[in-house]
């Protein structure tokens, strides 16, 4: 029902963006005479033939994006100029042209320049995921990453994943006993998001749970236009889809602000929201943080740090069925560390290498985002070719992580590739392997939700691998995946059967 409503969706997008072609036409034809002359003399990068007025648009239109610019990048090379109407685009598909670029214009591409609504908690103007780098954006950024984020406070938010993971690990126990079979994406997804929404509201915060995770799915569904919005900006981009956005917003305002008030009334704040209503009091210093801030910045954090570990979850079980070996050899682990007698816990990820190594092979072959989307703030060089200023850019990092110049045998599941390696670097060699391996993005904007997303991704596969035998429907998982969304989603339901491997429940530390 859900993908009917979106194909439907995605035609009336289609349809919308060719009419706008054609009321663009004039506008078009007149700015791009304009921008021609002003980057006379350039040496743009390579470029694919176009179309008149829409550029490379009909490049674009497919239904799995970063496939269709993988096939033009392998045709035509790793660094390429496209247009979209007059909106010019620098495609960057490898991992050495990746890495120069970073090097040094990290700084230069360190804004989105995402059309955003004005006073919208979603997709608006005091999102963190659309602020445009500066002092506002450093400014939050340092509260995330330090006192949100960072190890201590992720220390002191263990307990509540301990929680989840235990009420994941019976009610999986429940369905082995009845012989019932799970959906993988769902269970990982109720993990997740329970997880997330308590870390953010506090422990008592479960009513609305549901209503969240409805909220996300809808989001996700529109991710495509957002993908078309971003491109294009503003005021074509933002117009195709204002409607949805704004009835989104309300209702995720709805749901935060009943959760803040009751937060507020019975002084129940999570450490999340503690600290940031710490910032919105003014306790903490040069910037003011509003409660639209904080709504906004929640709301980027579901949407990032719910789907993301949840489809990687999915994929990394998927590729495990299909190489049984590898679950052999994961279970040894698992076995060997860990006593018997008790579930595996998030303490336990460091002393486990190869289950580490799992989830990154997962993440290298199936990025859940897989296209970073930025902007040139000034004109500059990369490879010796010109930029002009304001130029979008698009890093397909599913492209990089699978360029077959760095990775041996790059299109097969090989988690030993991540394995400790006895060699030692140099600090040179350290930075390029870190600016290779880029599933969570790259620079001053890249994920702050790394961390987070190791401990529960870790420890989900774990529990999963550690407590149950699967049974799963064929002999194959089909890995086919979604089209018509930005993420890089499972198309088919992961369904399988659990089989308890213990007769007597293990002990959870929670
Ligand atoms: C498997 C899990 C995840 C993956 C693969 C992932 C991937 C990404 C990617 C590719 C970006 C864009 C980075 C760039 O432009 O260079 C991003 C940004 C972001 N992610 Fe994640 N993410 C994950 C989990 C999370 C979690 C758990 C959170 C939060 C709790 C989170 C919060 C964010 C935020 C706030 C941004 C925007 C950063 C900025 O604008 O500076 N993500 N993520």
């Amino acid at each position: 029902m859900a993908a009917a409503w979106f194909i439907v969706d995605f035609q009336n997008s289609s349809i919308c963006i060719l009419l706008c072609l054609f009321s663009f036409l004039c506008y078009s034809f007149f700015f791009l005479k304009k921008r021609n002359n002003s980057g006379q003399g350039c040496v743009l990068p390579p470029s694919p033939p176009s179309l008149p007025i829409i550029g490379h648009l009909h490049l674009l239109l497919s239904p799995i994006i970063h496939k269709s610019l993988q096939k033009l990048s392998s045709k035509h090379g790793p660094l390429l100029y496209l247009r979209l109407f007059n909106v010019p685009i620098i495609l960057v598909s490898s991992a050495s042209i990746a890495y120069e670029l970073f090097k040094t214009q990290d700084e230069n591409v360190s804004t989105r320049n995402l059309p955003t609504n004005e006073g919208s908690i979603f997709f608006g103007s005091s999102g963190f995921i659309t602020q445009p780098y500066g002092g506002y954006f450093k400014f939050v950024k340092k509260i995330v990453t330090t006192k949100l984020l960072g190890p201590q406070a992720l220390e002191r938010s263990r307990g509540i994943r301990a929680d989840e993971a235990n009420r994941f690990y019976l009610n999986l126990i429940d369905k082995a006993t009845k012989n019932e079979s799970v959906e993988i994406a769902e269970e990982a997804m109720k993990l997740i998001s329970n997880s997330m929404c308590k870390m953010l509201l506090g422990k008592g915060f479960s009513e609305d749970q549901e209503k969240v995770r409805g909220l996300l799915d809808e989001t996700d569904l529109m991710s495509m236009k957002f993908f078309v919005a971003a491109i294009l900006r503003k005021p074509l981009g933002i117009s195709l889809f204002e409607k949805d956005l704004a009835s989104i917003s309300h209702r995720y305002d709805e749901v935060l602000e009943k959760s803040l008030l009751e937060c507020e009334q019975h002084n129940q704040s999570s450490d999340m929201l503690t600290v940031l209503l710490e910032a919105c009091q003014g306790k903490t210093g040069e910037y003011k943080i509003t409660r639209n801030h904080i709504k906004s910045l929640f709301v980027d954090f579901f949407i990032a740090g719910t789907n993301n570990p949840t489809n990687t979850i999915k994929w990394t079980m998927a590729e495990i069925f299909n190489n049984p070996k590898i679950l052999g050899r994961l279970r040894e682990e698992i076995d060997s560390v860990i006593e018997k007698t008790r579930l595996i816990q998030e303490t336990d990820l460091p002393n486990l290498p190869y289950l580490q190594a799992v989830v990154k092979e997962a993440l290298r072959l199936h990025p859940p985002a897989p296209l970073i989307l930025r902007n040139f703030r000034e004109a500059c060089k990369v490879k010796g070719f010109d930029v002009l200023e304001k130029t979008t850019l698009v890093v397909n990092i599913y492209d990089v992580m699978r360029d077959p110049d760095i990775w041996e045998d790059p299109k097969e599941f090989k988690p030993e590739r991540f394995l400790p390696s006895s060699r030692s670097f140099q600090e040179d060699e350290i930075k390029e392997e870190i600016l290779k391996y880029i599933p969570f993005g790259i620079g001053r904007r890249g994920c702050p939700g790394s961390n987070l997303s190791y401990l529960s991704v870790g420890t989900a596969i774990g529990v999963m691998v550690q407590c149950f035998d699967w049974k799963i429907e064929g002999d194959k998982i089909n890995m086919e995946e979604v089209p018509r969304t930005m993420t890089l989603t499972m198309a088919h339901p992961l369904k399988c059967t659990p089989i308890l491997r213990n007769v007597k429940p293990l002990l959870s530390i929670v």
